[in-house]
């Protein structure tokens, strides 16, 4: 059996249903109630609390790990103590490329890296389903506004992060690894709100916001440090997240799927 923590995000809901259609057994775990799949165990559990999570880990095998809560440490010794042997943390490209700003990542991955257990951790770079930000003003006046419209990341399909999760826990070979998902090539902000534009068969017209409006926005809902190591990896990106990685391609061998794609499969929630 193997347990998904965050199985109702935007990664861990495909996740899931990739598992479940592999014929695994699934038991999903996140705080709120939710639809998952038929067949699907569902256990209302908190990452903050690690013992909350002992029921969803009885009888597992492997679990699909998010960075939530304080305590990795915790985590990683109820799980072990349940009987996990494998563990695949969803980490952030952020804690190799500035870990002194993504500590939390970066102190998740040291825990796994430690827990005696079989481990892979996965650096995600920036989700195209950030973009679901502007389904509000997209629906309602065709815009979208964002900082730095001409600089351009190989932003990730939550879906590619979810496919690559699925062989890592699946299949032997990726003890011991950390590999960093990224998209295909680069894309501006202004090229992703063309694109859904594109997909919508509706221009979306793209506002350029200045840093300081950025920050206050950003403010509202992350911490002070990751806002400016956001800000900083969208306005000054290094070359090493401007980078293209070959690992979404290597593990499931086929090319990682384009922001076009992301945004024709998602265009109803901007409609
Ligand atoms: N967004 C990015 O650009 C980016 C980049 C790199 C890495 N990541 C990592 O990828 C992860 C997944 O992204 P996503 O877009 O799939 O997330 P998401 O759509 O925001 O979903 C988060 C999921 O985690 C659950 N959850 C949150 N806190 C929890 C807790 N304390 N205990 C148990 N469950 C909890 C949520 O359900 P409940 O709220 O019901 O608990 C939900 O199922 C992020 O958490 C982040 O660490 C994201």
């Amino acid at each position: 059996m193997i347990v998904v923590t965050g199985a109702t995000g935007n990664v861990g809901r495909e996740l899931v249903r990739i598992l479940v259609e592999a014929g695994e057994q699934v038991t999903a775990v996140a705080r709120r109630p939710a639809e998952l799949p038929v067949g699907v165990r569902h256990v209302q559990a908190d990452l903050a609390d690690p013992q909350s999570l002992r029921p969803a880990l009885h009888g597992a095998e492997a679990l699909f790990l998010l960075v939530a809560g304080e305590d990795p440490q915790g985590i990683l010794d109820v799980a072990a103590a349940a009987g996990v042997r494998r563990v695949v943390l969803l980490s952030s490209q952020g804690a190799g490329t500035r870990p002194e700003v993504y500590r939390h990542p970066a102190a998740f991955e040291d825990a796994v890296r430690r827990s005696g257990l079989e481990w892979t951790v996965l650096r995600s770079g920036g989700l195209n389903s950030n973009a679901f930000a502007w389904a509000g003003t997209i629906r309602a006046e065709r815009t979208a506004a964002a900082p730095f419209g001409d600089v351009g990341l190989p932003t990730v399909d939550p879906a590619d992060v979810a496919e690559v999760a699925a062989a890592v826990l699946r299949r032997d070979g990726h003890a011991g690894s950390t590999y960093e998902l990224t998209g295909p090539a680069p894309v501006t902000p202004r090229e992703r709100a063309e694109a859904i534009g594109h997909a919508l068969g509706a221009p979306v017209r793209f506002v350029e916001q200045t840093p300081a409006e950025a920050r206050a926005q950003m403010l509202e809902f992350m911490p002070e440090p990751v806002v400016e190591g956001t800000l900083a990896i969208l306005g000054r990106p290094l070359p090493a997240e401007q980078r293209t990685s070959p690992d979404v391609e290597r593990i499931l061998g086929r090319a990682p799927r384009t922001f076009a794609d992301w945004a024709a499969r998602t265009a109803p929630a901007f409609r």
